[in-house]
């Protein structure tokens, strides 16, 4: 695919490991969305993190560049990419979902108090998949992990 920059937003860092190890690995140029003036031709791949099953940065980016195909960041041990592609309205594009990370200490204002709400809904719950939700909300986790780009390393060779 004809990627010509990377194009990505994190909030608190593990959107922005995953961007600049792509970056590196595929030799492309690394933008912050919040700082970049690339011209509206440009073909970006895009990486934003999840928030309550939302792409963020998604929408601003669609409506600045061309985006080829776009990286989703979150905790869940897995996603079902055809419904978070349904869910951001990107059916036509190629959706990897990345692995990323918690990290309670960086997150703030109406964030913390969306995670207090749903670490209070997970906690009633005695699967093993919401308890290890809670462990990583109460005391976070990093999950970032090279080896997950490799589909999307491979989709940039195409
Ligand atoms: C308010 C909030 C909502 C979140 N919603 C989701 C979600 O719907 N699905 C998911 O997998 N992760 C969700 N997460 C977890 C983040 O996507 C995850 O921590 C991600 O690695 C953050 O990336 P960043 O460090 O680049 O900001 C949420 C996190 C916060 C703070």
């Amino acid at each position: 695919m004809k990627v010509s920059a990377i194009v990505y937003t994190s909030n608190t860092g593990f959107t922005a490991q995953y961007a600049t190890l792509l970056a590196h690995q595929a030799g492309l140029p690394l933008h912050r969305l919040e700082e970049c003036d690339l011209s509206r031709d440009t073909q970006v791949l895009f990486l934003g993190w999840l928030c309550a099953g939302k792409i963020q940065g998604l929408k601003q980016a669609m409506g600045r560049f061309q985006v080829a195909g776009i990286c989703a960041v979150g905790m869940g041990p897995e996603a079902d990419t055809t419904k978070l592609a349904r869910d951001n309205r990107c059916e036509r594009l190629p959706l990897f979902y990345l692995l990323g990370g918690y990290a309670p200490a960086r997150i703030k204002g109406r964030y913390k108090m969306m995670m207090a709400m749903m670490k209070a809904i997970l906690s009633r719950k005695t699967d093993r998949a919401s308890q290890k939700a809670v462990e990583a909300i109460t005391r976070g986790a990093d999950w970032v992990d090279a080896a997950q780009l490799a589909p999307v390393l491979d989709w940039l060779g195409e």
